[in-house]
């Protein structure tokens, strides 16, 4: 019997398989490492090969862009979180697929608890294929404790210590810290658990200008430069970390309806998400952004609970492109000690004119706007008056 187990490399994923073995009874256990541009792809491959039968390795980063780029038009954010750990979930689980397929596997497994989104966001892709599906995490409910001491046994070098047991999920778009003491809500997250980002205080004196261009919603350069996606998000990582950029700390709740505390960095996710929506503002018309708005927080929920294989998902990002043919232009934005601050904006497709809007231009007979204030608020105006007792 084979099993296809997804692995990153961490505590929970490496002590699954022993466990496929001792437990569920697994001749052969298999490991996939999708990367999506997660720091710890080496490691988890040299952890596979040292601790699985068969370890694969999956350059996914170019599909995995492809998905932000959606993702940018899209604005998308959940309650405030950029989506990053949620929107790589089906597309690694796709890849799995086709390995557990390619190797005649019996199962596939995965190392979510039964607590959080992310059981459900695999899951719904691994039963759209047919396989039998393998949670030792939940079906176990094991303790972190317990798994360092089976790891331990085991002879498997724990990634994690005692003092600081996070549970770390990282990908280009984001990186997840949870767990510990961090579940306390009232605990205030101690520095050391941010890697990709400078404490604002501790950021340049001096601001730092970036300047992105879009082409039809989808970031193509970065101060004049033309690079490809992988390299712009790395990119703007970098410097926005600098910066001090992207960190939330937030309540969310999960699809399960637990709220969870939740820490994130993601500088890149927040310059360009800021950079799309001011490039959107100067070139969408007031109905498209209002409507937008509905759409884009449908779209950000069909992400976060894992069912982008709703047919709806296709029908919204229809929408959203067909929006975004004139979201090509420039943003201008000022990165300073945690904050990023839009300067400046240029498009050929602005429905914006100076002209008509100046203080110092007569383009427009300013007398025409005195019969249109005669109507604007009738209604409410009469109401008010009735409710004063006048006629
Ligand atoms: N709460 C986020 C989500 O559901 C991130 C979960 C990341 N997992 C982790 N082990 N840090 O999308």
């Amino acid at each position: 019997m084979k099993v296809v187990l997804s692995y990153s490399g961490g505590l929970d994923t490496t002590v699954c398989i022993p466990l496929l073995r001792e437990k569920y009874g697994f001749d052969e256990v298999v490991t996939v490492t999708v990367d999506i541009g997660q720091g710890e792809v080496k490691k988890a491959e040299e952890r596979g090969k040292k601790y699985a039968d068969v370890h694969y390795t999956i350059d996914a980063k170019e599909d995995y862009v492809q998905l932000l780029f959606k993702l940018i038009k899209a604005n998308g954010d959940y309650e405030g979180y950029v989506l990053g750990t949620s929107i790589a979930r089906p597309l690694i689980a796709e890849k799995i697929v086709e390995i557990a397929e390619k190797e005649n596997a019996d199962a596939i497994a995965h190392g979510c608890t039964g607590k959080g989104n992310d059981q459900l966001r695999f899951e719904n892709v691994f039963y759209q294929y047919g396989f039998r599906v393998i949670a030792p995490m939940r079906e176990l409910s094991l303790t972190r404790e317990w798994e360092i001491d089976y790891a331990k046994q085991h002879g498997i070098d724990v990634p994690v210590s005692k003092e600081k047991p996070y549970s770390i999920d990282e990908n280009l778009w984001s990186r997840s810290i949870e767990g510990g003491r961090l579940e306390d809500p009232s605990f205030e997250p101690p520095e050391d658990i941010y890697e990709w980002t400078a404490g604002p205080e501790n950021a340049p004196d001096k601001p730092e200008k970036v300047e992105i261009q879009f082409e039809q919603g989808i970031p193509v350069a970065l101060n004049g430069e033309r690079l490809s996606g992988l390299e712009l998000i790395q990119k703007l990582n970098e410097t926005g970390g600098k910066h001090g950029i992207g960190r939330t700390d937030m309540m969310e709740d999960r699809v399960l309806g637990l709220k969870a505390r939740e820490n994130y960095e993601h500088p890149a996710a927040t310059i360009l998400i800021t950079a799309h929506r001011d490039l959107e503002k100067l070139v969408l018309s007031r109905r498209e952004l209002k409507f937008k708005k509905f759409v884009e927080e449908e779209w950000a929920e069909l992400v976060y609970y894992g069912l982008t294989n709703d047919p709806l998902f296709d029908s919204l990002n229809a929408f959203i492109d067909e929006t975004q043919r004139r979201v090509t232009g420039w943003v201008r934005l000022k990165l300073f000690k945690g904050s990023v601050i839009p300067v400046a904006r240029y498009s050929e497709h602005a429905l914006y004119s100076e002209e008509l809007v100046s203080f110092d231009t007569k383009a427009i007979d300013q007398k025409y706007a005195e019969g249109f204030s005669l109507f604007h608020g009738l209604q409410g105006r009469i109401y008010r008056m009735k409710k004063r007792g006048q006629k």
